[in-house]
């Protein structure tokens, strides 16, 4: 049957980026310290102290944006342009005015700012002070945080991100990666466990506060999630699965929407005492605060099965039938991944399921009941420059065409949809592969050397990226 793609008709079609990965300018204006102006990229890999260098060419970007018709760009502050320091005692009255000027140009033309809070980049000095989402003080500075957002921008945004990634933020709590936002990685799943907690108590403190200002706009978390299917049909594998799906999936939603931890997750915790340290109120705090939609990112699907191997798993692990959360390599793993392949690979090896993306809204819709924006999906792989100054990048619009399609019968099939925003609106600098590894619809002259004019060029998904959205999603060829 020929699918007759129909998206509503205010539809948030954008793209998305983030402060630290864009902006550039990391010591300008005031800008403290933050965790990720620390992080070591392998040798020969662009860092983010000059990014894309947005921080100078945002009224350059956003036209460009326009010019493809978004009509949201979801975008991040970076907390240290507002706090230098996280906790001081007055804002960066230079970092408030670059935020005003950025979602002013969008609200120019007509671009609706989809604002992330806090995306990845942490203030030094918390963590030297108390070890940031080590230690529950670090709640207190977050709030602080976003009430100064609320007052200043308050007026102008209307959608609202908590944080980017907590699950992410977790499941690679004890990896390399975490230094990105903590500083250095965590030591113990407890200590990882306490951070979850404590994000979740500040968020939930967050939208209940944002809904008491009634400023007449949404907010909602933002979560990575991923379908996880089960290698094969052995009951282990599914059971392993399920188990897996807690950790990577339902901790975070479950919190944060229903304020209540996955069961079978909280006893796997408890049986090995890495449980939080749940204080008096805590949970009524959770209970009370509530998203007015789940915001979420997608970009593959994963495949699990239990450990057949003992030897794989930590001798803790052994205790129980429930096999998750061993840890091999320094990532913590409940079961064991596997490949899958009914699934292509992009050049970079990035899975390609839209269907999996599919699949998350089906079960988001289901367990929540909320409205739901996609804040990240995409493609990233090595673009070519040609001497006109040209990029045919037909596989990004292949990749997004494809997921664009599965949200149109999502849709369809009564998913409550309201935005689609993929990573990202312009290169920018990837977590560990560079700028070089690109993702954007326009075209950064910027190579991981350090070299580049930074001059902006329209790639091919830019001009099909338009036609998208000036059809509202009904033309995708
Ligand atoms: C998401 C993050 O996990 O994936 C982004 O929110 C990130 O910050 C994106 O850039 C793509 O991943 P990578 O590793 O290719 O940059």
């Amino acid at each position: 049957m020929p699918i007759n793609y129909t998206f509503p008709r205010d539809f948030l079609w954008g793209a998305s980026t983030s402060a630290h990965q864009c902006e550039g300018a990391w010591n300008e204006d005031g800008r403290g310290l933050a965790t990720v102006d620390l992080k070591k990229m392998p040798d020969g890999i662009s860092d983010y102290k000059k990014a894309s260098d947005f921080y100078h060419h945002y009224k350059e970007d956003i036209k460009l944006m326009a010019e493809m018709g978004f009509k949201a760009f979801r975008m991040s502050i970076a907390w240290t342009r507002i706090y230098p320091n996280g906790d001081d005692e007055k804002p960066n009255e230079k970092g408030i005015e670059f935020y005003n000027n950025v979602i002013d140009e969008c609200l120019k033309h007509n671009i609706e700012p989809i604002v992330t809070i806090n995306h990845f980049d942490y203030p030094m000095h918390l963590i030297e002070s108390y070890g940031g989402w080590r230690s529950r003080k670090a709640i207190k500075d977050y709030v602080r945080y976003c009430e100064t957002l609320f007052s200043r921008f308050g007026k102008k945004v209307k959608y609202w991100l908590t944080m980017n990634e907590q699950s992410m933020m977790i499941v690679y709590g004890q990896s390399r990666v975490a230094s990105l936002f903590y500083g250095t990685p965590m030591d113990t799943r407890k200590e990882v466990m306490n951070a979850n907690h404590y994000m979740c108590v500040a968020q939930a403190m967050v939208m209940n506060l944002y809904h008491e200002l009634r400023l007449n706009g949404k907010i909602g978390p933002a979560p990575n999630i991923v379908p996880v299917y089960a290698a094969t049909n052995k009951p282990e594998d599914v059971l392993a699965t399920m188990n897996y799906n807690e950790f990577r999936n339902t901790l975070y939603l479950d919190l944060l929407v229903k304020g209540e931890y996955p069961k079978a997750l909280w006893s796997y915790l408890e049986d090995r005492n890495w449980q939080p340290d749940i204080q008096e109120g805590d949970m009524e705090i959770l209970k009370a605060g509530k998203p007015d939609f789940i915001a979420f990112n997608y970009y593959f699907s994963e495949t699990t099965k239990a450990f057949d191997n003992q030897n794989d798993i930590a001798e803790e692990e052994l205790v129980s039938n429930l096999t998750f959360m061993a840890q091999k390599g320094n990532k913590p793993r409940i079961a064991e991944q596997t490949s899958n392949n009914h699934i292509p690979l992009t050049t970079s090896g990035m899975g390609i399921d839209p269907i999996g993306l599919r699949i998350d809204l089906r079960i988001l819709a289901d367990r929540y009941h909320l409205p739901l924006i996609i804040t990240e999906n995409g493609c990233g792989v090595k673009d070519t420059l040609t001497s006109d100054k040209k990029i045919h990048d037909d596989y990004r619009i292949d990749y997004l065409r494809k997921h664009i399609e599965q949200c149109a019968i999502a849709i369809h099939e009564g998913v409550d949809l309201i935005g689609y925003c993929p990573w990202s609106a312009i290169d920018l600098v990837s977590t560990g592969e560079g700028i070089e590894k690109r993702y954007g619809f326009i075209y950064v002259d910027a190579y991981d050397d350090g070299t580049g004019t930074y001059n902006r060029y329209r790639k091919d998904s830019f001009y099909w990226y338009k036609k998208v959205i000036q059809s509202n999603g009904s033309d995708l060829s």
